[in-house]
């Protein structure tokens, strides 16, 4: 046989593969996977069904439905008090993994340093090797995942040519703070670098925190692209509608990629996210807030379990630091452990590094209802009654 393209040739089973499995062979509670089991917004679910038996089903626009893109330029100001052109400046995508692939091909040339922060989403890595540039790795540590300067000195160089950066982040639950933002813009304005600003949990944001967008930092204009997903601003994952705002050169660009992608993304799901995102401010509050109570419901029952949860700022996602439980082996083993034995089924952060695994922290989402979260608290009592056992 040929060779074929080592960067997919090279990809294993991966870890999210392996613990979904696991979950369904164990019949445990899946908390591994990050997505929200709620049906999503009745209205936005009403109107994309409408639109599939009255409005168009050919091929909307490339750059995306006018009223989606409208949308997203009300949106920036609404949110973020920045002026967007919606004709220049915005764009459509099949998902924000769409975004990614589409901004990274189009900016990106062989030989260019791409900085990662890890722990970073899975799609980064492939996507950037693909593009045939070189990963050059900021490494975050528990239990604080802040962003520090002398990182960004090690990680930065002349090839620089982009920076990744998720905030409000996965897996770690970090929303940036002002003096971490003004180090991305920094360090981004001196290499001349581009920031690809993945922005998908944009609105899950927890404790009076705002989210404030890259985009929208003092000199980063026009060097930063913001990708954001309908599928987490209104838990409807399987729906993959993304979408891209950037300066005009840059979204010109990164529109001859997307049409080569996917071209376009289902017209009736664009109306349907065009009308969620013109919902009232209440809608994003109570968003936040219905994910907030989540994560106290389930975070206060790991804190009874005597757990070591980590800080979670936004996202789906809650983290426990396994190394002081007395349990030996790395967090995979953990994880494997916790679905064959206790029935709930985690992601191991690990998953998550390339360059320098932490490996000992296990990944929660709890983006789930409550009966849920409970039936896993209550599995999860076993580990600790295993701990007082011993
Ligand atoms: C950080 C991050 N970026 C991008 C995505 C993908 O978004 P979409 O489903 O819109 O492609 C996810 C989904 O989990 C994510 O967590």
């Amino acid at each position: 046989m040929r060779n074929v393209n080592p960067v997919y040739a090279s990809l294993g089973t991966t870890v999210f593969e392996t613990m979904s499995r696991l979950a369904r062979q164990h019949q445990a509670v899946n908390l591994g996977q990050g997505f929200p089991d709620d049906r999503g917004p009745e209205d936005v679910l009403a109107l994309a069904a409408e639109q599939i038996l009255q409005g168009s089903n050919q091929y909307p626009p490339m750059l995306g439905l006018t009223e989606l893109r409208q949308a997203l330029a009300s949106h920036a100001k609404r949110f973020y008090g920045l002026d967007v052109d919606w004709e220049s400046e915005t764009m459509v995508t099949s998902g924000a993994t769409e975004a990614l692939a589409a901004t990274i091909f189009a900016l990106v040339e062989p030989g260019d340093e791409v900085v990662l922060i890890e722990p970073f989403y899975d799609a980064y890595l492939p996507l950037v090797q693909r593009a045939g540039a070189v990963p050059r790795f900021i490494s975050l540590k528990p239990p604080h995942w802040r962003l520090e300067r002398a990182d960004f000195q090690a990680a930065f160089s002349p090839r620089t040519k982009a920076i990744i950066v998720n905030n409000p982040m996965n897996p770690t639950g970090r929303v940036f703070d002002a003096a971490e933002l003004a180090l991305i813009a920094e360090f981004a304005e001196g290499a001349d670098a581009f920031v690809i600003a993945d922005e998908v949990y944009e609105h899950i944001v927890f404790d009076g925190a705002i989210h404030r967008t890259l985009l929208g930092q003092p000199g980063l204009r026009e060097r930063t692209i913001k990708l954001g997903s309908a599928g987490k601003t209104f838990s409807l994952t399987g729906w993959k509608v993304g979408y891209v705002t950037a300066a005009p050169r840059l979204l010109g660009l990164i529109a001859k990629a997307h049409q080569f992608l996917t071209f376009t993304t289902p017209p009736n799901l664009q109306a349907a996210v065009a009308f969620g995102l013109s919902k009232p401010e209440v809608y994003f509050r109570d968003l936040a807030a219905d994910m907030q109570r989540r994560r106290d419901r389930f975070i206060e029952g790991l804190h009874r379990l005597g757990l070591d949860v980590l800080l979670c700022e936004g996202t789906y996602f809650a983290n426990v630091e396994i190394g002081r439980l007395g349990i030996e082996g790395t967090d995979e083993a953990f994880c494997r452990m916790l679905v064959e034995r206790y029935g709930v089924a985690a992601i191991p952060v690990s998953a998550f590094y390339s360059a320098r695994p932490v490996n000992s922290v296990i990944r929660f989402c709890f983006a789930k209802q409550d009966a849920v979260l409970d039936k896993a608290l209550e599995k999860l009592a076993g580990l600790a009654r295993s701990r007082e056992a011993v």
